[in-house]
């Protein structure tokens, strides 16, 4: 247990990621650190404490340490290979961490993992689907895993399907569901129960743009009504408009975390207020955007 990591004290609110602790003696697979006594804060929807992973020598996921506030919209961004799907897999119970948890709702994670996967719907980066299952048969499975009566889950079922243009394929197996497809399909199967919780990791690659809108207007339309959203994206523009919140993380560790307009004004310089989400990225992850090398190509 690391005990060099001072609990937080009274409000918790999210701080810069401390230091590595030292990590002696090394940390034994399904080690869980004990949550100090005030945390999680009691607001938060979601909060990690000291959440790492590591991969042999690679540290994939550095002590994160986050909170994110009920009714919240969290955009989680970074570049590839940060860490965005390890931390929501370790979020998620899919993934066990080396050291940290985290909380759903003020339930450990990995403690009460069912009562915690009961307040959660989740979109992972790699769709596992039952290919054999029509697009129907998936959605309405995942319902009756929730013990929603049956005609409640064909009703949402059918809602899900018409909001997502999946209608007309809904009887058709999965495994012949182009990727986009199976991305709407799976979000259907993720929002069935009516979560209070939603993780989604990149929901808008390979989505159409008639789509985009449609699951755009879907996701406001339940942080509106108290849903707390956390997802990972590249798509700026698309964290732009829709996120009350965004988080940087790279390399592992989170760099930066906060508004838009508290980013802008850490990014400073002039013009800052009118920075782009893109700029403030690039310059917070000291992204070297040089070309060249290629001349071979020309
Ligand atoms: N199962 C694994 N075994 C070994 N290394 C892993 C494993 N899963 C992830 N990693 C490593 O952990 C780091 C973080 O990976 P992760 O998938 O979390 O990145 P990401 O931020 O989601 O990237 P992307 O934007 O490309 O999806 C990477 O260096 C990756 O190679
Ligand atoms: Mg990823």
């Amino acid at each position: 247990m690391n005990t060099d990591t001072p609990a937080p004290s009274g409000q918790w609110t999210p701080q810069p990621t401390p230091p590595m602790p030292p990590m002696s003696p090394a940390p034994q697979p399904g080690f869980v650190a004990p949550a100090p006594a005030v945390f999680p804060p009691a607001d938060a929807a979601i909060a990690t404490w000291g959440l790492t992973k590591t991969f042999g020598q690679k540290v994939a996921v550095n002590g994160l340490n986050l909170a994110v506030r009920r009714g919240e919209f969290f955009g989680f961004l970074g570049p590839n290979g940060a860490g965005k799907s390890t931390t929501i897999k370790m979020m998620v119970g899919l993934l066990r961490p080396t050291s940290g948890t985290a909380f759903i709702g003020g339930v450990d994670v990995w403690r009460d993992p069912l009562a915690a996967k009961a307040a959660m719907g989740v979109l992972p980066e790699q769709l596992n689907l039952y290919e054999r299952l029509s697009g129907r048969e998936l959605i309405e499975f995942a319902g009756r895993l929730y013990d929603i009566p049956k005609d409640e889950v064909r009703h949402r079922t059918n809602s899900l399907l018409n909001v997502l243009m999946l209608a007309d394929d809904a009887d058709k197996l999965v495994v012949d569901y182009s990727v986009g497809m199976r991305k709407k399909v799976s979000l259907a199967a993720a929002l069935i129960h009516r979560p209070q919780v939603l993780f989604l990791d990149e929901p808008f690659e390979g989505i159409d743009p008639v789509s985009s809108r449609v699951i755009r207007n879907i996701l406001r339309d339940l942080t509106a009504s108290g849903t707390t959203i956390f997802f990972s994206s590249h798509i700026m523009e698309v964290v732009e408009r829709l996120c009350t919140r965004v988080g940087i993380i790279q390399g592992g560790t989170l760099v930066a975390e906060g508004t838009l307009a508290e980013l802008r004004a850490r990014a400073g310089g002039s013009g800052a207020e009118n920075r782009s989400l893109e700029d403030i990225f690039l310059q917070l992850v000291g992204a070297d955007t040089r070309e060249g090398g290629l001349e071979w190509l020309e």
